[in-house]
Formats: C-alpha cells, sequence, structure tokens
C-alpha cells in the first residue's frame, strides 16, 4: 500500500493547480504559500511559526515545504520527511529560494523513521495522518521521535462536517478523493488515535472560504451563497463542523 500512496504523491502534488507560475521558480513558491495562508488564515494562530527558534522541529508529510519553510524563518532547527522525492526535490528548492536551511529534507517513510527516540522537540504533521497506510503507526512513531515534554502538531479531516456533508449532498469530490488512503475522522476517533500523548487538546477549523478549484454553477452556488451563509452563523454553533481537525499534543 506505502508504495501505491508514494507513487500517487510523486504525481500528484497537492495546490499544485493553485498557480499558473512555472514549477519550482520564487513566483511559483509565493504564490502556493499566499493562497495557502488565505485559506487557512487561522493556522498562524493555532501554529506559533517563530515560537520555536533554536528547537529541533521534523514535518513528516511536509510536501513542498510551505509551513517548514516559515518554521526555518522562526528559527527552528527543521527536518522534513516525505513519502514522495517529487514533494522533497521541490522543498529543497524552495529553501534554497527563501535562502533558509534545512539540518534535513528527506524523502521516507513516516511510519518508519530514521530518528532516534526522543530526537525532536517538535514533531508537525498537517494534512498527512489521513493519507498514510497506518495512521496509529506513523502516530506511534512521532511519538517515539519525539523528546519528553516535547509538542506534537497535527491536522486531520472532519469525517463530521460542513465541507464531508456538502460532497455528498452536491456530488462534489473532496481534494484528493482518489488517494489510495483518506481516511476522515471524528473528533472522538482522532483523540483516540492520539491517545499515546499525555496531553491533546483538539480545534476544529476550516470554514468555508470562496473556492478557485470548483467551477460550473456548483461553484457559482458555493461561493456566492453557501460561503455568506454559513459564515454569518454564530461560529459556537458550528464550530464542531470544521474540516479541519487541529491537535495540540504533548508527551
Ligand atoms: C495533502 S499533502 C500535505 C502536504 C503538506 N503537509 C500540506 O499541508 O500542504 C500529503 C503529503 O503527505 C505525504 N505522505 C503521505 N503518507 C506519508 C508517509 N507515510 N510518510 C511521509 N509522507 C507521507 C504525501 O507524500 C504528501 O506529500
Amino acid at each position: 500500500m506505502i508504495d501505491a500512496i508514494r507513487d500517487y504523491w510523486n504525481h500528484r502534488i497537492h495546490d499544485l493547480e493553485m498557480t499558473d507560475q512555472p514549477v519550482g521558480t520564487k513566483r511559483f513558491f509565493e504564490d502556493l504559500d499566499e493562497y495557502r495562508f488565505d485559506k487557512l488564515h487561522y493556522l498562524p494562530r493555532l501554529v506559533d511559526f517563530s515560537g520555536f527558534r533554536g528547537q529541533r522541529l521534523l514535518e513528516v508529510g511536509c510536501g513542498i515545504g510551505t509551513d517548514l519553510v516559515r518554521f526555518a524563518k522562526g528559527g527552528a532547527r527543521v527536518t522534513g520527511v516525505d513519502l514522495s522525492q517529487t514533494a522533497i526535490d521541490l522543498a529543497r528548492k524552495n529553501f534554497e529560494l527563501n535562502g533558509v536551511n534545512a539540518e534535513e529534507l528527506v524523502a521516507g517513510n513516516g511510519e518508519a523513521l530514521p530518528y532516534a527516540d526522543a530526537s525532536f522537540d517538535v514533531v508537525y504533521g498537517h494534512g498527512v495522518i489521513q493519507y498514510t497506510a497506518d495512521a496509529p503507526r506513523l502516530i506511534q512513531e512521532l511519538h517515539r521521535v519525539l523528546k519528553p515534554g516535547g509538542t506534537g502538531l497535527f491536522m486531520v479531516y472532519n469525517r463530521v462536517s460542513w465541507l464531508n456533508a456538502l460532497s455528498k449532498v452536491m456530488q462534489v469530490a473532496l481534494e484528493h478523493e482518489d488517494a489510495p488512503v483518506l481516511t476522515k475522522y471524528s473528533i472522538g476517533e482522532f483523540r483516540q488515535l492520539l491517545a499515546p500523548f499525555a496531553e491533546t487538546s483538539i480545534v476544529p477549523e476550516r470554514f468555508p472560504v470562496k473556492s478557485r478549484l470548483h467551477k460550473g454553477w456548483k461553484g457559482v452556488a458555493f461561493n456566492t451563497m453557501f460561503v455568506g451563509t454559513f459564515n454569518a452563523l454564530p461560529r459556537a454553533w458550528v464550530r464542531p463542523l470544521g474540516w479541519h481537525l487541529m491537535a495540540m499534543c504533548r508527551k
């Protein structure tokens, strides 16, 4: 299964279609960073990219390195692992163009990390646990390489969310629904997966924002009606329905 997952992500770099800029250019990385932090505007509030100066941080499933570059700019000593060699090659280019260093950017499987126990102060996995073959094993590995008292920051998709319901009702496929593995979690299931950690807090995020991805009448209806109506509802009512479950953990 891991071979099929690697093969998929070697050919389907996340968010690549969100820019017309030539792949691997400075404008390409700038566009994808801008797109990401527009869509995930809450992310810097939950994840302090400048808060780990001097600490060793591992990102598993780092993709083209958009978040990892931010951690590096914030002074963290970063390591990135991704199954996809294509993603790692782009991440290396991204670091070079941004003038920042990584301790290591390497193609590999997060379920079998080549690091000693308690090597990192922080482990980060955004949008990766849901795509791997054996999620409990990935969590076990991330927990193993984390120092006692260290921080784990993770994101998976919420099965009980506005986006999952909308995609079923409107019969519009989710992004990467064709990936070999795509597991969605309820808040309770995600908490159970993170049981190895001593402390866990889960915050649902990612409410509707206008989409560049979907065209046609469904896209127009979504952008003009759904987004405004949903966001007019009191956030406290709809908070549990956020598409991204952000977990902040302590070992
Ligand atoms: C949706 S992309 C997310 C990329 C980036 N973290 C982000 O948030 O944009 C999922 C990434 O997880 C990687 N991945 C999936 N399973 C993995 C595993 N077992 N070990 C390392 N990387 C994995 C894929 O290669 C892909 O680059």
